[in-house]
């Protein structure tokens, strides 16, 4: 069943929430892991998907952040962040990070070192970017950030993806959609 909503005028106040975000879940996506760590020290982290590429020369990356979530007063002001692709056995770590919790690296010690920039950096991942934060662009209730990429590393490691509310490998995601006739 199909459903179709008109977006005229006045678009937000006809708009249903649940139902945008649903069609806005059916965009499969990666997973991806956001570090950062406070003048204090404090680290911070959180899993997003809204990651994209931007530019090569100069080499810019962006994602976006919700403003009233608890870490974005740390992201909205740090100058340096990590962010990681991750890997198909990162399923549990994603919905960790994907929770509000005082400190969600006391149970993933073993899974982080530092970075060059100090940031938390993820020892395994698909790739992993570590970023001087670039620009900040405020847009309704989310804020983009703009990451200037100073180092990067890849590995050959199957991704995580998102779809529809669903977490896991190609293979994983896969099994559970109608083959297309
Ligand atoms: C697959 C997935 C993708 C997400 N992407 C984003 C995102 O791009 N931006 C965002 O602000 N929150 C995103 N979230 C929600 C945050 O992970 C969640 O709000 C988390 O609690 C934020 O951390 P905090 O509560 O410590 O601030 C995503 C969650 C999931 C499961």
């Amino acid at each position: 069943m199909y459903s179709w909503a008109l977006i005229t005028g006045d678009a937000a106040d006809t708009v249903d929430a649940r139902q945008l975000r649903q069609a806005l879940g059916a965009f499969p996506t990666g997973v991806c892991l956001v570090t950062t760590t406070m003048p204090d020290g404090k680290r911070e982290g959180m899993t997003i998907n809204s990651f994209a590429s931007v530019s090569l020369d100069p080499p810019l990356i962006l994602w976006s952040i919700r403003d009233d979530t608890r870490s974005a007063e740390a992201f909205l002001a740090s100058r340096s962040f990590n962010l990681s692709v991750l890997n198909a056995g990162q399923r549990e770590l994603a919905w960790h990070f994907a929770k509000p919790a005082a400190d969600k690296f006391e149970r993933y010690a073993e899974a982080f070192e530092a970075g060059s920039n100090e940031c938390p950096r993820l020892v395994d991942s698909v790739a992993t970017f570590e970023c001087s934060t670039y620009s900040r662009h405020q847009e309704g209730d989310h804020t983009i950030i703009l990451g200037r990429v100073d180092r990067f590393s890849r590995t050959e490691t199957p991704p995580l993806l998102f779809h529809s509310g669903q977490m896991g490998s190609l293979w994983e995601l896969a099994a559970t959609l109608a083959q297309p006739r």
